[in-house]
């Protein structure tokens, strides 16, 4: 589908189909505020309004650029899971989970990696650059793997080690940095400059909020032709938040849809740059960012501002949970309801518990709820030390398991 880029700060359009990151009339250092210039694609309204008529629509349709062989990496048409156990718990009828983590390489990033893998070989280019704490650096790395591409991701030698050894498995060129997300990031940039290929810096390149909308065109079909009330989105850099915005909005802009639902952003108190922002107006970055949820554990929101904006427009809200409600509602999913998630996927169903009277408030006993679980739980068995343990063992004998039963 044909389209144009246009800056989300300053407004400045850009017509051109090459690839562009961020608005170069806005792209200056700010000192403790969150960054300006981040892109919006614009899709042609005419191509849009075509689709109107579909009877059935698939987020390939909406896509800048065409998927090839989509089977090959077969990114979304996640499940979308009830609990009756959990809607029982909480009194809230109509709830719907998400399953992102159930993406190729287990979490959602697979969705901007699969526009980012097609931006390339539409391109021409071989070579896909990025910078990543690990989900989005895995997701790239499977899709490398998937279409031939060759990927040089830069982590900060901290990262978690589950992430980084998917990478490394996945054949992507892994380059540990000694320093910070922002110190792989700068290198990871300089780096495409002096080397070449494509970057996929989260944010940075558009196309990774323009592939994240397809969860919502792809709900939207699943449900029925219907929306949520409302979506709860755990929330970082605020790129995934923006990208469901963009599904919806998209929708609407096709004349398929006559809203967007409430999006509700969740965050830890460890890591609310986002939230604050919503809050008071006032965009500054955290001296540091404290969860343990890695995933989002942000402190300067790459796409902090054009998330702002799509939140209040989108009329939702933001709510803030701490650490020990994130371990909690991860263990919950797990027990009750069979969903493992990862804590930062987690925190959405925190936020959801946070809010359950609210959410009735809001939208009445029939609210339809859905949560975004957005990456599986095996992407990090350490976030579980020190809270499960594995039973001890016993002997292969009858006497033992008498033992045991009687203790
Ligand atoms: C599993 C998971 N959930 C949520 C997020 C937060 O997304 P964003 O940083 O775009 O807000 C991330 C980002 O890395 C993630 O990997």
């Amino acid at each position: 589908m044909r389209f144009t880029y246009r800056c989300a700060d300053c407004g400045t359009r850009y017509d051109t189909d090459e690839i562009m990151y961020r608005c170069p009339a806005c792209d200056f250092p700010t000192s403790g505020d969150f960054q300006r210039g981040n892109l919006i694609v614009d899709l042609n309204h005419e191509d849009l309004k075509e689709l109107s008529t579909r009877e059935h629509i698939t987020p390939q349709d909406f896509f800048p650029y065409e998927i090839p062989t989509p089977e090959a990496y077969p990114v979304g048409n996640t499940p979308l899971a009830t609990s009756p156990r959990l809607s029982k718990t909480y009194g809230i009828k109509n709830l719907r989970f998400k399953l992102d983590g159930q993406n190729p390489s287990g979490s959602f990033k697979d969705r901007a990696s699969q526009l980012i893998a097609a931006q390339a070989l539409s391109k021409g280019e071989n070579k896909v650059v990025l910078a990543s704490t690990g989900n989005a650096g895995s997701a790239m790395a499977c899709a490398g793997a998937a279409y031939g591409l060759e990927i040089v991701l830069f982590v900060p030698a901290s990262a978690p080690v589950n992430k980084l050894m998917q990478s490394v498995l996945y054949g992507a060129h892994v380059i540990p940095v000694n320093g910070t997300y922002d110190d792989a990031f700068a290198l990871s940039i300089a780096y495409s400059q002096e080397y070449g290929g494509i970057n996929r810096n989260t944010a940075y390149n558009p196309m990774t909020i323009e592939g994240k909308k397809s969860i919502s065109i792809e709900l939207f079909e699943q449900m029925g032709r219907k929306l949520p009330d409302v979506v709860y989105v755990p929330v970082g850099d605020g790129v995934i938040i923006s990208g469901v915005y963009k599904g919806f909005y998209d929708l609407m802009a096709a004349g398929i849809t006559d809203k967007v639902p409430a999006l509700v952003c969740v965050q830890s108190s460890g890591s609310d740059a986002i939230s604050r922002a919503w809050e008071s107006g006032d965009y500054k970055v955290l001296e540091k960012a404290t969860t343990t949820a890695d995933s989002i554990s942000v402190s300067s929101p790459a796409n902090g501002r054009m998330a702002v904006e799509y939140i209040k427009s989108s009329k939702g809200w933001s709510t803030i949970i701490n650490d020990d409600d994130i371990s909690e509602a991860q263990l919950e999913l797990a027990r009750d309801s069979g969903l493992f998630a990862e804590p930062a996927a987690a925190a959405a169903w925190a936020g959801v518990i946070a809010d359950k009277e609210t959410i009735i408030e809001r939208f009445g006993e029939e609210a339809e709820v859905l949560v975004l679980l957005t990456g599986t739980g095996f992407k990090d068995m350490k976030s579980f030390d020190g809270k499960v343990s594995i039973p001890p063992s016993i002997e292969p004998d009858i006497d033992a398991m008498r033992t045991y039963m009687n203790k």
